[in-house]
């Protein structure tokens, strides 16, 4: 068992693949990516955007400076990553996949009606920039996560859960960016004569 098995139960942080993810199949990539990454978004954000709800009700006032504008930012990034994750997932994971089997099967693939891969991943590309600017901007928000010196505890669980959603995020896009993307930009033009 590798460590990036399961790499963000709730009893650690996530922790860098250690799998060497240049030479496996892309699919087992994708169900990778989708089952450890998608899946620990789907779980966390949920919890994580009613915690961060709940205690700027229960701050009330004290909330104003640094919660709920981290709300704000939380919850347009999440709404983000719901619709980015389905894209990937219903419209480019599915194509990679499709292309990769066509190639081992030496059917030559016919062009996607997107034109080309490169499309749908650039689209993905910019979505991935949005959410480095959300996480940068929360970063800011609360000087880097340091607990204030009010309210210390009810801060604690909060930015530890904020702080490990960055950390896995960081991998899962990671693994988009540099390898997905480029391996399926490589296989495509293989595929596709
Ligand atoms: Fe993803
Ligand atoms: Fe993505």
């Amino acid at each position: 068992m590798t460590s990036d098995t399961n790499p963000h139960g709730r009893a650690g942080a996530p922790s860098l693949p250690t799998t060497d993810w240049s030479k496996k199949p892309l699919r087992e990539l994708i169900g990778h990516i989708v089952q450890q990454h998608h899946e620990y978004l789907r779980e966390e954000m949920p919890t994580i955007e009613e915690g961060l709800e709940l205690m700027t009700v229960k701050l009330g006032e004290r909330a104003r400076g640094t919660l709920v504008p981290l709300l704000d930012v939380f919850t347009e990034m999440k709404n983000e990553l719901d619709d980015h994750m389905r894209k990937e997932e219903m419209i480019l994971f599915p194509f990679i996949e499709r292309t990769e089997r066509y190639f081992e099967e030496g059917i030559p693939a016919e062009p996607p009606p997107f034109g080309t891969v490169r499309n749908p991943i650039q689209t993905m590309l910019i979505d991935h920039d949005s959410t480095f600017d959300a996480l940068k901007q929360m970063r800011h928000l609360t000087n880097g996560y340091t607990l204030p010196g009010e309210d210390r505890e009810a801060h604690e669980a909060l930015y530890k859960g904020l702080e490990e959603l960055e950390s896995d995020l960081r991998i899962h896009i990671h693994l988009e960016n540099d390898i997905l993307f480029p391996r399926a930009q490589a296989l495509e033009s293989d595929a596709i004569r």
